[in-house]
Order: C-alpha cells, then structure tokens, then sequence
C-alpha cells in the first residue's frame, strides 16, 4: 500500500503530481471531489469520485463532447463529437473492430512480440518502450491500416509529436510533423481510392450507410484518431504494467509460476495506472454537484484514474493486486464514448505481458525510465530494462 504525503491543494502541474499522479487523489477525494484549478487557460474542474464521473459519462446532454475532449476548446471533429454525427463515424469504425476481426490478429501479435524479444534477447538490456512495448501497436495499426512497413519509422516520430503537441499550451514546434502526419493520410486515401487493397483505409473508403459515405477530412480524423489514441496508450499499458509487477517482485514471480494471471494483471493495471488520466466535457448547462455549482460552458475534467482509486468502490485501493474481484473499471471510460480499441489493446497487452514472462522470467528494472509529458496521460517515456 502506497502512504502519500498530504497535500493541500490539487496542481495538476506540480512537479510532485506529475511524478506519481496518485499522490493527489485522497486529496481530490476526501477535500475536493469537485476542483476548481483557475490557474490554466481555460481554468477546469475535475470530477474524481468514481459515482460522478460515471454519472458524468452517461448524461452526455449535460457534460457534451463538443469542444472536444482535451484540456482546449477545439471544435468537433469525427468521433470526437456529440451524437448524431458520433453515432454514425463510431459504426462505421466498429464494423472494422469486431471481436472476430480483433481475435483474427492475435497470431500476428504473437509473431511480432516473439520477434521483438529475439532482437533484443542477445543484448544485456534494452528499453521496453522503445524495444518492445512501442513498436508492438504501431505495427499492428499501420498493418490494419495498410501502411508500408518501410513507413514505420514515420510513426513513431508522428506519434511522438502528437502526444507532445496534446500536452503544450504552444504546439508550434510539432506542427510540421502534425502537418507532414496528415499530408500522408491523405496521399494514403487518395491512392486506396484508386488502388482499393484489404485494409481499414479502404474500407473506410468504400463503406457507405444509407448511401452517404466519408468525405476525406472524416477519414483523416478518424485515422488520426485511430493512430494517435491507440498507439501510445497501448505503449503505456504494457509498459505500466512491466514496471509496476518489477517494481514488486512478488508479483512478477507469481505471474512468472501462473502466466494465467496475465489477464487479471493486465485489468489492474488498467484500474492503477490507466494511460488516460482523465478527459475532458463541456457543460451544457450549470450543474449543481456537492453543494458546487460548475457553470455552463466550463471544462471538466473526468478523472478517470482518480475515480478508479475511489476507496468508496475499491478497498485498498492504492495497492496493485492480483487477487481484486473483476471491476467495471473506468480506464477506457464509458458510455457511448467507450475506447473502440479497448479489446485490441487488451489482446496486446496480454500476448506482451504473457511473452515477456515465459521468455524473460528473470527481467528486472535498471531505473524508473522518465514520464511522458502530457498531464492527462500517464506512462513511462522510457523504461530500461535487463535480463538478470
Ligand atoms: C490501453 C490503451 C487504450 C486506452 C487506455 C484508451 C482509452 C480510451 C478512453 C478513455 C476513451 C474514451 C474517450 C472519452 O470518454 O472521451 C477512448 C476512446 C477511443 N479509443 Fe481508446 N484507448 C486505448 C486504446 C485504443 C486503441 C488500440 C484504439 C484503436 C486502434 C483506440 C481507439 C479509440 C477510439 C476510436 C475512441 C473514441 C470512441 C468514441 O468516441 O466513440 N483506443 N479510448
């Protein structure tokens, strides 16, 4: 069990937060379940208890999508909206993310995380972010995708810029790579118009509902979204997850005797560490929340990572356990916005986790490795690793 220093206001800024975000939420909880953090543009409010951020999620009259789901007013855009427009992108996107289509993957996955471990099993140690735990879901999105592999290289620098760029109030410095990013959908669309193959940007493409099909702008976002929302957020799930079972042997080694705890282990870590912290609504109305009143028009903040440490639905819960009863946990939230990739990026993390047990039982931690930046997301940027 983790004992934090009390604080006596919550910045999400802080260099203490932004170290071990977990370090505020018996603050947020028990103080300020309903926070007021002015000293950002636009100031926000941020939800915490686990009952107002799933009530929250499920009245998306009164915490509205529209102006996004970041920390800025942006306008909407693809899935990034309020029905009836969401509602008709999301069903296009679901018809490619089945579970069949999902479990046809796994022999891939596998092959690719056998691959991986190979290139690295000669070296002392590697860096299970950048060895591992990245190239694993970037390649299998681009190969959903149908993006040469000879372009991965470009992803990574792409998605690097596009976490960095969510996280700074000035994007300048990423916009060439934001811009080069979409430039290269784009050709990518326009050639699938010509040239239709087996893969989601033709399909996305081709795929029509009630006769009306996809402008190309829709299908920027939605591949964009489907790049940078499911790359390193699946990154950072097994890379979480490594480090926290590191960081406490005993865990690993069970995981090491019984790799069927795999799946548990892989739903705590989403429950501790969830790679998205929290995002963002906008009112539509004042809302009267704990004797507060949050004005219409106002950002908030649903914590997700906070609501999944509610010790009012989790016993014990600064501790990462194997034994925890299955939750409905908020880690890819909830509602009609639930993550499209959630059971991609579980298959992933499993087949990562389950590997690098039976091939690395004796992995141990060299360091901490640093964090990513973006305050709303949460994952190791780096993580060295070597064999024992
Ligand atoms: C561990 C990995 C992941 C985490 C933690 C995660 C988290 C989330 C969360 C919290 C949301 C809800 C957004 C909201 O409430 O505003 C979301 C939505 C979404 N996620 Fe994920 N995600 C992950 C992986 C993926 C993957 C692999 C994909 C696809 C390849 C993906 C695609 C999406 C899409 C398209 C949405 C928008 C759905 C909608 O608005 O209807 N995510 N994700």
């Amino acid at each position: 069990m983790n004992v934090f220093p009390p604080i006596s206001a919550y910045d999400p800024f802080a260099d203490a937060t932004m170290a071990e975000p977990a370090s505020t939420y018996d603050f947020l909880h028990s103080m300020s379940p309903v926070d007021f953090f002015e000293t950002y543009d636009p100031p926000f409010y941020t939800l915490s208890k686990y009952e107002d951020v799933l009530a929250a999620l499920m009245d998306i009259e009164t915490y509205s999508s529209e102006f996004g789901q970041g920390p800025r007013f942006t306008p909407p855009a693809g899935m990034l909206s309020n029905p009836p427009d969401h509602t008709f992108f999301r069903g296009l996107v679901q018809k490619a993310f089945t579970p069949k289509s999902i479990k046809a993957l796994q022999p891939r996955i596998q092959q690719l995380a056998d691959e991986l471990l190979d290139k690295v099993d000669s070296q002392g140690g590697f860096c299970l972010h950048d060895d591992y735990a990245f190239p694993l879901p970037v390649t299998i999105i681009a190969e959903v995708l149908g993006v040469p592999d000879g372009d991965l290289h470009l992803f990574k620098r792409w998605s690097d810029a596009s976490v960095e760029a969510m996280g700074s109030e000035d994007p300048t410095p990423w916009v060439a790579d934001l811009t080069a990013m979409s430039a290269y959908i784009a050709g990518e669309i326009a050639d699938r118009r010509n040239n239709p193959k087996d893969d989601l940007i033709t399909r996305l493409v081709q795929v029509e509902t009630d006769g009306k099909g996809l402008e190309n702008e829709d299908i920027l976002s939605i591949v964009n979204q489907l790049l940078v929302g499911g790359n390193e957020t699946t990154t950072s799930l097994i890379t979480n997850c490594v480090w926290r079972l590191l960081q406490n042997r005993e865990l690993w080694q069970r995981l090491v005797e019984d790799p069927s705890l795999v799946n548990r282990a892989v739903e705590e870590g989403l429950r501790y560490d969830p790679p998205v912290l929290g995002l963002y609504r906008n009112t539509t109305c004042d809302v009267e929340l704990r004797g507060q009143t949050i004005p219409e028009g106002s950002k908030v903040m649903l914590h997700y990572a906070a609501a999944n440490r509610d010790p009012e639905v989790y016993d014990d819960p600064h501790t990462f356990s194997l034994d925890r009863p299955p939750s409905r946990h908020l880690g890819f939230g909830l509602g009609v916005h639930f993550c499209l990739g959630a059971e991609l990026a579980r298959m992933e993390a499993r087949v990562a986790l389950e590997t690098l047990v039976r091939r690395a039982p004796d992995l141990e931690l060299v360091n901490d490795g640093e964090r990513i930046k973006p305050f709303f997301l949460w994952g190791r940027k780096t993580l060295p690793v070597r064999r024992g």
